[in-house]
């Protein structure tokens, strides 16, 4: 599957910090997405780490000082820099720090980041007391207001002992920040696409809840399926155990009903409604305020409805036309198109997500599913079993679609 990642050129820099073993990692991880990784190692980080471990995992050269000088050394900066998609240095020490933001030009790094015409991604490493010290600090604005973007550093334990801000980001989380960087000026750029995800939670006392088996594992990669569009993503999330794509803002909810309020402000002005969540049809209609005792005998439970929020999302957009594409899911055990069928137009839905949840390798928790979309203009296309990731990045090309059909 293809993410903002693919066949883009990334230069990556390496400085000379203890961090430089987690450039190895991070660089797997680029290549694996796609990218066309060539890494450029700093002196001091030749001390740490060596070319040859870049090398293996890029499957292309890693350039090293030496290199300003070879045969081929009056050119090699600038082709590189030229060719490149993103700069990133992670880690970048102080002393790196320092030189890019005074415009110093006296490595291959150094001189390759002046002379690359993209955009720079650095992700600092070094002591506490280095990355505090205002000579840093002063380098770090300079740097950031030129664009560059910052991640991290993170607190933490540092080489020296001290618990402190220092520590370079994990590798997962640069990828992501890369990830978000490389998907600007994607199709979805300037939409704001509004998602929910995981299964609601509806209290019966202080420690108990009515809820289901849904993992949020759909919604999420709908989420990060918008973000690689460029799209700006809100993620109204029920409790999962999941990390946040990076670029979503997140909005964490309970209940059915707080996700009916979530969702209601969040979509005033969205361009699109993606309800991958499972909520809840019925609560207790009384939450227990104490925690329910079994000596006191079984309890009964009386259950009251919860609103439906896409009916209520399609009263709202009757009325004020947002958001302007909706698009539901409906998990079914049986008759799965004549179902799916009815919600589409009882819900006054563009497209909807069916997936038959009796089958084994779809549906719940699972990381694959299996699923027929079918639009309101009476199209239905049945997917093939793929990854939860494919399946969200096929139904956010079916919602461009719908968007470009949406007249301005
Ligand atoms: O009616 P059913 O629950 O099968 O419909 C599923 C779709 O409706 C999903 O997109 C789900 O997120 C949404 N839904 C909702 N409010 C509810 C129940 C489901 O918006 N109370």
């Amino acid at each position: 599957m293809t993410t903002p990642l693919k066949d883009k050129h990334i230069i990556l820099g390496v400085t000379g910090s203890i961090a430089c073993y987690k450039a190895a990692d991070l660089a797997s991880k680029l290549t694996q997405a796609g990218a066309l990784v060539d890494v450029i190692l700093s002196e001091s980080a030749t001390r740490f780490i060596a070319p040859i471990t870049f090398q293996s995992v890029t499957g292309r050269r890693a350039y090293v000082d030496a290199d300003l000088w070879s045969g081929e050394g009056h050119v090699v900066h600038i082709g590189l820099g030229q060719a490149a998609d993103l700069f990133v240095v992670a880690p970048i020490t102080a002393n790196t720090m320092a030189k890019l933001a005074h415009g110093e030009a006296d490595t291959l790094l150094t001189v390759s980041a002046l002379a690359a015409d993209c955009p720079l991604l650095i992700a600092p490493a070094m002591d506490g007391g280095m990355f505090q010290h205002p000579a840093t600090q002063a380098n770090l604005e300079t740097l950031k207001q030129r664009g560059a973007v910052v991640v991290g550093p993170a607190a933490g334990h540092l080489a020296s002992g001290l618990k402190a801000l220092g520590r370079m980001v994990e590798p997962f989380e640069i990828l992501g920040h890369i990830r978000h960087l490389l998907a600007q000026d994607g199709p979805l750029t300037g939409r704001k696409v509004v998602v929910s995800a995981g299964g609601t939670q509806e209290a019966l006392d202080p420690v108990r809840f009515i809820g289901n088996h849904s993992s949020g594992k759909q919604g999420f990669a709908i989420a990060q399926a918008a973000l690689d569009l460029g799209a700006e993503v809100i993620l109204v999330t029920a409790p999962v155990s999941l990390e946040t794509p990076i670029g979503a803002a997140r909005v964490d909810v309970t209940s059915a009903r707080e996700m009916l309020d979530a969702v209601r402000a969040a979509t005033d002005d969205a361009d699109v409604l993606v309800m991958a969540a499972a909520v809840a049809d019925f609560r207790p209609a009384q939450t227990a305020e104490q925690k329910i005792k079994k000596e006191k005998g079984v309890p009964s439970v009386e259950l009251a409805r919860n609103p439906d929020i896409l009916l209520e999302v399609a009263k709202h957009k009757q009325k004020n036309g947002f958001p302007k594409v909706t698009v539901g899911f409906a998990a079914e055990s049986e008759n799965l198109r004549a179902n799916a069928q009815a919600k589409l137009a009882k819900k006054n839905l563009d497209l909807i997500v069916a997936n038959d949840i009796s089958a084994q390798d779809a549906g719940f928790a699972v990381d694959t599913n299996r699923v027929v979309l079918l639009s309101a203009a009476g199209n239905q296309e049945e997917l093939p079993l793929m990854s939860k990731a494919e399946v969200a990045a096929a139904v956010m090309l079916r919602v461009l679609q719908l968007l470009g059909d949406h007249h301005e």
